[in-house]
């Protein structure tokens, strides 16, 4: 288990770095990410590195027995560099040109940011890369955390650049993008622009493809500092850090590419329920590299300084949290920061030492933790799950256009809002793109995939095909992967499948607005009854039944939920949106009637459950003491258990004797 943070020395006299080292080793430290923000310590100006400093500090940690995920440094480029290179800096969709004085700020798509970078990774790389404390690279540090796009002249270019490889002729462009419209026709590639702030909505195909670009130059960044350390024959593990479900970019296409994926998360203190959204975010990573445990790159000791209102985590909450990532798979606990600055931006931000030091109970925490972590037995990585939700980048793009039917939706909620039921059932589960369903699983959700790329719309029919259960709907297959209708209405891929035609979507205003309309439609179905939001489809039978029908509003009477038999399989339906209850009890029905497995058949839905191979991990996120039954060994006290009682936070991890 790696245990450790972000530690900036370069905020320190050299003298505070003994101390550091010294309160590492009490704490069970055993890795730092150094050199995150070091450029302009490191290059002072164009072609004068300075590495002095970093050499000291690395020979000294490494004297104390603690290794070095070392960062790449590009992430906040020098003053010299825009003082010189104005042209770096990044420009947003209004045309506001993003000014240094913080972090971030560089156009991934300008040339002479991207030489700059690879002067600097390929100055790093040679004289560390055969360090004995070097046993992993970082580059750069959340891609597109602030800049979630990049609309610049060099973008501009690059964009252009893009579109000619992708598409090869204008006018292979043309019919991607749908120019008849509104007089888009161009006759050159140079004609081409971002999607920058127009007078009306922006060509819905042109946004997305431009999505698409930014996630790809962000990419190529990454892989140009990837290639770099590798052709300087540096053999350690290679990654960056991931932000859970970060709109910008498509972990999917990235998580490849990788050795480890690594993960920054901070769940807000002052939400309840906050752990259901880390468990999401955990699975996530997970499932971006199967078989892999993945890295908790980054979380806060306490309380954070970027929120509106920053409440301190609650005793032991911290340690709960660290522990739910172990269980979904993590196999190292990583924070921001070693040490609270004492001036900048975050020095408020908690870290593994606080500014008050070691008399604070955060300071006790970080001890402990660490202590718990180093008696841990090395676990498997995190088993299979028999559930598939599936989760898209692309189609999440889309769905984010305006000019839809419902302009309201929220992709990432109802998805994370089909994972709280997955949660609160016990039951472990896989967040994959559609071309992932299958192998282990057996049940699959996909709610809300407008854009339905071909190759997933095949690995779908092919998972029910050869047996497994699908749910899907509503407002799902209706595009294909230029978000274009197909020939013949909507549900073309999969509607023949499901046993369904979808006339209207019948958009509902949604719960919460203040205005006039209609705002949810009751189902009672055979699973239990439930209230749809958002839509209301009108979809008619064309060989499924009917599992749940709408009670109220204008769909009264008219299916919500249907069921067909395909090949060794079946596929279901939604025609709304269902809400927690509805989720729940179709999660309920689906899972006993596949045969799916839970973690734990019974436990208080406020216990998170996890297994890695024989390990269950069982956290107590409720306010009350949970009794759950649990038969094995407790891997931290070594006492047999048939029964436990976990007060609030606390937490264990149960080795059962396999079957
Ligand atoms: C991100 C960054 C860190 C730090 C933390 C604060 O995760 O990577 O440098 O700013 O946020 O929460």
């Amino acid at each position: 288990m790696y245990y450790g943070g972000d530690y900036n020395p370069e905020q320190w006299p050299e003298e505070v770095w003994h101390d550091d080292v010294a309160r590492m080793r009490e704490a069970g430290v055993n890795i730092v990410t150094l050199a995150v923000f070091s450029w302009s310590r490191i290059q002072p100006a164009e072609g004068v590195f300075d590495f002095d400093w970093l050499d000291r500090i690395i020979d000294l940690l490494h004297e104390g027995g603690i290794g070095v995920d070392l960062a790449t440094a590009t992430a906040s480029p020098p003053p010299w560099m825009h003082e010189r290179y104005p042209e770096i800096l990044p420009v947003t969709r209004d045309g506001v040109t993003l000014s240094p004085g913080g972090r971030q700020h560089y156009a991934p798509s300008s040339p002479v940011y991207r030489r700059l970078a690879a002067e600097l990774v390929t100055a790093m790389v040679e004289r560390y890369k055969d360090h004995p404390a070097v046993q992993m690279w970082h580059l750069n540090n959340e891609y597109a955390c602030h800049v979630h796009a990049d609309y610049s002249d060099n973008a501009r270019d690059a964009f252009r650049a893009w579109l000619e490889d992708r598409y090869g002729t204008v006018e292979a462009l043309n019919a991607a993008w749908g120019t008849s419209f509104w007089s888009q026709r161009y006759s050159s590639f140079d004609q081409v622009l971002p999607p920058r702030i127009a007078p009306a909505s922006s060509n819905p195909c042109q946004m997305l493809d431009f999505r698409r670009f930014t996630n790809d130059a962000l990419l190529q960044c990454a892989l140009m500092e990837k290639e770099i350390i590798r052709s300087a024959g540096a053999t350690q593990p290679i990654t960056t850090n991931f932000m859970g479900a970060w709109p910008a970019v498509d972990y999917s296409a990235w998580a490849p590419h990788l050795d480890v994926v690594s993960d920054d998360a901070y769940p807000d203190p002052n939400d309840p329920q906050s752990f259901r959204a880390a468990a999401f975010q955990r699975d996530l990573m997970r499932s971006l590299k199967p078989r892999t445990p993945w890295l908790l790159m980054e979380q806060s000791s306490n309380a954070l300084n970027w929120r509106p209102s920053n409440a301190p985590k609650a005793p032991g909450q911290m340690e709960a949290l660290s522990a739910q990532c172990v269980g979904r798979g993590a196999d190292g606990i990583l924070f921001f920061q070693w040490r609270q600055s004492k001036a900048g931006s975050e020095k408020f931000h908690s870290a593994m030492l606080p500014h008050a030091g070691t008399g604070t109970r955060t300071w006790r925490e970080i001890v402990r933790l660490g202590g718990m972590l180093d008696s841990l037995p090395t676990l498997e990585p995190g088993s299979p799950a028999q559930v598939a939700l599936v989760f898209d980048w692309e189609n999440w793009w889309a769905l984010d256009n305006p000019d839809h039917p419902q302009n309201r939706l929220d992709y990432l909620a109802v998805i994370m809002r089909w994972h709280a039921a997955l949660q609160r059932a016990h039951i472990q589960v896989d967040i994959v793109p559609p071309e992932k369903v299958g192998g282990e699983h057996r049940l699959a959700i996909a709610p809300l995939l407008y854009l339905m790329r071909d190759e997933g719309a095949a690995a779908l029919e092919g998972f029910v095909e050869a047996g497994g259960t699908l749910l899907t709907g509503p407002f799902s297959d209706i595009v294909d992967s230029r978000d274009h209708f197909l020939d013949g209405g909507f549900l073309q891929r999969l509607g023949t499948m499901l046993g369904i035609t979808l006339e209207d979507f019948g958009a509902l205003v949604p719960r919460d607005a203040d205005e006039p309309g209609e705002r949810e439609a009751r189902v009672e179905g055979a699973f239990g009854d439930a209230v749809g939001e958002l839509f209301a489809e009108e979809i008619w039978l064309d060989g499924a039944e009917a599992v749940a029908t709408f009670s109220s509003g204008r769909r009264l009477g008219n299916p919500a939920v249907t069921r067909a038999q395909a090949g060794k399989g079946s596929a279901w339906y939604m025609a709304t949106v269902l809400d927690d209850d509805g989720c729940d009890s179709l999660v309920r029905h689906l899972a006993e009637t596949t045969g799916v497995e839970p973690v734990l058949p019974d436990a208080p839905s406020t216990v998170d459950a996890s297994r890695r191979g024989d390990v269950v991990t069982l956290v107590n996120f409720g306010e009350d003491d949970a009794v759950v039954a649990v038969s094995g060994t407790n891997l931290i006290t070594g006492v047999e258990v048939e029964r436990m009682t976990l007060a609030p936070y606390e937490f264990a991890f149960v080795e059962q004797a396999r079957p």
